[in-house]
């Protein structure tokens, strides 16, 4: 009899995401829930200036104090040689000062108590002896011949340039500019924003003085690539770290750098022999942790008259911070800026970046974008759009006259990126249909006629993502590569181990359908293991959409490995050779003979209980997936607003998203991860930034001057796809994490300037306050 078939619930099914059972119970646990016997807590002495030099510190009044058990400074650490530490750029950053203090909430002392509110009452009892300096706050100051040099530290650093990096061909560029009919140029801010995740960063570290066995429970988003870190940093035994990383309550890039909070509670734990516990607070969160964007970048774009596009130049000046700590594939030190190009077809493209240190957090974080993307897709979008005002173009139709086309793929970028797929003019098409863009122009033009302002933007971004190949691609020397380990217990149920780690993403749904999609196993029968470096295997973990490019396509390996053995276990219990095996749904069948079946399930019994002779017992395996490329991720956004010609508050009237993963695994996840994304990019654009005195004071240090968009102030979007397969990936999946922050913002910033543009406005920075807006306006019309 055939064994009836149940539908397989693997890719492009909505499966309900199998950790909101806990999470919608509040049965998660997050690090401020793991408590130890014996556990101490760390608080932490943050610097009230962003430049001084420090004369003194004196303890002894917090060291008095009951209940402090230990108060930390820069001097002990150094007695440890861990004063200062690596950061991910191969740079060095203080994890408490010593000699200066160099941006304004740097950490310079710790107090390790009984109890918190004594750890932090302690502090205010901690002398400091400051003398403040000239404060750097822009990286146009910093490279000054007369500034100070914030590097003091580093004997080489004679000045506050960090690096120059370039891409493209410059010579072929200036050909390019040199043929060109018009020249668009932009010079515009990516502010510097914050991921502000919901849960902030923090550990417990727990050293056994009697072991030596370090147990960390920390709030990462790489848990194995931060226990061999670790291992290198500190010296410790590798196979004594063990890093897990519970449910973690959002990431966005703030959790990969490691944070002098986790290094100082490390070195009391170890020092005391008591485990430590250090929690951030959300102010301490926002001065002090990985920051993102805060490049300052000039964009020229030459052009035919007929729009027809020739050639791009892009230069940037990186602030950086007073630590060059971006979390970034080593070869790149400007991210992957160099997908400025976006999605056009651009003959000639030349790309360069310098870096400045100043008195501000370090970071430069993925923060919901591949490294450095979305400061990229800004810079091209914006020019293309004013590209198409100079010309008297319609912005779609510049955009689809110079899209690379679907049949050029793989295209060879000019900036050195091989786009693995994509369908721009479709996604275009589609995002103009849905938004009724003909209907839009026309009521643009009646509005206008009495007064009123509509804009409408469109944005055609490329994103790149999935780092990545071996050969380019690496973290302090580590390829940034993730294995997958899978194993089919008896009765048929299954465990994944993975070294990627979910912040919300739904991992733990989304890779037992990669599973199933495989295997043929339910997705509510496989357990996915994630967040303990003891128990999965290694990779370089979550960020800038590299989950499903690199560990799903790991998951997807690994799982067809095991099939392998299946089918020569099910060749057996159906006593044919092996190549007679067919499999489909969890099904295996005999060629020709579509009644002679036995199930996925039966098979796996059979690997422990009547396996041939001759044969391991047994059913797993694990992978290693080192991508042959990125994946490419692409879609159109169209963004209808109102501007108020007499306060300058927009209005998003419509919002059409138009998103292209490649294959979807679980459609709604997708959409999901697309929402937050819109919601960030419009946060963005509207409002979202960290921003400085001129003394080097962080503005932005709580959630009533750094905003964040709250469902109040979220415009309703509205989704669609295309679905363009990876042709390399194994499923055909393409990340999508990201590419709705990536692309979003040039969308909102295009709708405002394009209610605005026939006033010959043609820029204004973000956030787009209606403050801006309306002075722009003002100008515009010679006014105050
Ligand atoms: O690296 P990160 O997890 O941030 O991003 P991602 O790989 O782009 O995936 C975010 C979520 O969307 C994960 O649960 C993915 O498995 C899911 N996804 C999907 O269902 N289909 C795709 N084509 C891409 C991602």
């Amino acid at each position: 009899m055939a064994t009836e078939v149940e539908e397989i619930r693997g890719l492009g099914h909505s499966v309900k995401r199998k950790e909101d059972d806990r999470f919608i119970r509040g049965k998660g646990t997050y690090i401020d829930d793991i408590t130890l016997p014996g556990m101490l807590h760390m608080a932490i002495l943050r610097s009230p200036f962003a430049h001084a030099t420090i004369n003194s510190i004196d303890t002894s009044r917090a060291a008095a104090l009951p209940g402090v058990v230990a108060v930390v400074t820069g001097e002990l650490m150094a007695q440890h040689n861990l004063a200062w530490m690596p950061t991910l750029s191969y740079d060095t950053q203080a994890v408490l000062a010593t000699d200066k203090v160099r941006f304004q909430g740097q950490e310079v002392a710790a107090v390790i108590a009984e109890d918190p509110y004594i750890a932090q009452d302690a502090l205010e009892l901690i002398d400091v002896d400051y003398e403040p300096l000239e404060a750097i706050v822009t990286p146009q100051r910093a490279l000054e011949a007369d500034a100070p040099i914030i590097r003091s530290d580093k004997g080489d650093q004679k000045d506050n340039h960090i690096f120059h990096w370039e891409a493209g061909d410059k010579e072929a560029t200036d050909a390019a500019f040199a043929q060109a009919d018009v020249v668009v140029s932009l010079d515009t801010l990516y502010p510097r924003s914050h991921p502000s995740p919901l849960e902030t960063c923090g550990c417990v570290a727990d050293i056994n003085p009697s072991t030596g066995q370090a147990t960390i429970y920390m709030t990462t988003q790489a848990p194995t690539l931060i226990r061999t870190v670790f291992a290198l940093v500190a010296g410790l035994p590798e196979e004594k770290i063990r890093i897990v990383s519970p449910d973690i309550g959002g990431g966005f890039g703030n959790k990969v750098p490691v944070y002098p909070g986790y290094v100082v509670a490390t070195a009391a734990s170890l020092l005391i022999g008591r485990p430590v516990k250090w929690i951030e607070d959300r102010t301490e969160n926002l001065i002090s942790t990985g920051f993102a964007r805060d490049y300052h970048m000039h964009g020229e774009l030459a052009l035919k008259h007929d729009g027809t596009m020739l050639g791009l130049r892009a230069s940037l000046l990186a602030d950086e911070g007073a630590f060059f700590a971006d979390a970034q594939p080593t070869k790149f030190k400007i991210g992957l800026f160099h997908i400025v190009s976006g999605s056009y077809d651009l003959p000639a493209a030349f790309v360069s970046g310098d870096g400045a240190y100043t008195n501000k957090a370090p970071g430069g974080v993925a923060y919901r974008c591949s490294f450095r993307v979305t400061e990229a897709s800004y810079l091209i979008e914006r020019l293309v759009q004013n590209a198409a005002y100079e010309l008297g173009m319609d912005p779609a139709e510049i955009r689809l006259k110079n899209f690379i086309d679907k049949d050029q793929f793989p295209y060879a970028s000019p900036t050195g990126f091989v786009y693995d797929s994509g369908d721009y003019h479709r996604a275009m098409e589609l995002a103009r249909e849905k938004i009724g863009y003909a209907e839009l122009r026309k009521e643009q033009e009646e509005a206008r006629a009495q007064g009123k302002l509509y804009g409408i933007g469109l944005a055609s971004f490329t994103e790149v993502v999935g780092a990545g190949p071996h050969a380019d691609y690496d973290i302090l020397g580590l390829k940034m590569n993730d294995g997958a380990e899978l194993r089919i217990h008896p009765t048929g149920k299954a465990i994944l181990k993975i070294s990627v780690q979910t912040q919300g993403q739904g991992h733990e749904t989304t890779f037992a359908q990669i599973v199933a999609s495989q295997i043929g196993i339910q997705p509510e029968d496989i357990k996915v293991v994630h967040g303990d470096s003891d128990a999965t295997p290694f990779g370089l973990g979550t960020y800038a959409s590299r989950s499903t490019p690199v560990s799903g396509a790991a998951t997807a390996m690994v799982a067809r490995r095991v099939r392998e053995k299946a089918a020569k276990i099910a060749a057996h219990l159906l006593e044919v050779a092996e190549e007679d095996i067919e499999y489909a749904e969890g099904v295996f069948s005999v060629k020709g003979a579509p009644d002679k079946t036995t199930k996925i399930q039966d098979v796996a019994m059979a690997a422990y209980a009547n396996f041939p002779d001759g044969m391991e017992p047994g059913l797993e395996a694990v992978y290693y997936y080192d991508p042959p490329n990125l994946t490419f991720p692409f879609g159109t956004y169209a963004v209808a607003v109102e501007v108020d010609p007499d306060t300058g508050v927009w209005t998003v009237r419509r919002m059409v998203a138009v998103d292209d993963c490649g294959v979807r695994i679980n459609p709604m996840i997708v959409d999901g991860q697309i929402h937050g994304g819109l919601t960030e990019g419009f946060g963005i654009a509207a409002m979202e930034q960290i921003a400085f005195d001129d003394q080097g004071n962080c503005l932005g240090s709580t959630f009533m001057d750094y905003l964040l968009p709250t469902a109040w102030e979220t415009p309703r979007f509205e989704l669609h796809a295309t679905e363009t397969p990876s042709p390399h990936h194994p499923i055909g999946a393409k990340g999508v994490g990201e590419s709705a922050t990536v692309g979003s913002p040039a969308a909102f910033v295009n709708a405002v300037i394009d209610a605005v543009a026939h006033m010959g406005i043609r820029n204004i920075d973000m956030p787009v306050t209606s403050a801006k807006v309306w002075d722009a306006i003002q100008a515009a019309q010679g006014g105050a």
